[in-house]
């Protein structure tokens, strides 16, 4: 993990649901995880 905070984007997982805001279906590890529901990441 790199910045921690949610700024760089170097922790992404691919997820299932597309972000309403940003249009893309990451989710940020460090801020937005770091649990996931199986159901939630495209794995
Ligand atoms: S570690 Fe930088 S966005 Fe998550």
């Amino acid at each position: 993990m790199a910045c921690g905070v949610g700024v760089c984007l170097g922790c992404v997982v691919k997820t299932k649901n597309t972000d309403e805001h940003s249009r893309v279906r990451n989710a940020r590890i460090c801020t937005e995880g770091p649990v996931f529901a199986a159901s939630e990441v495209d794995i």
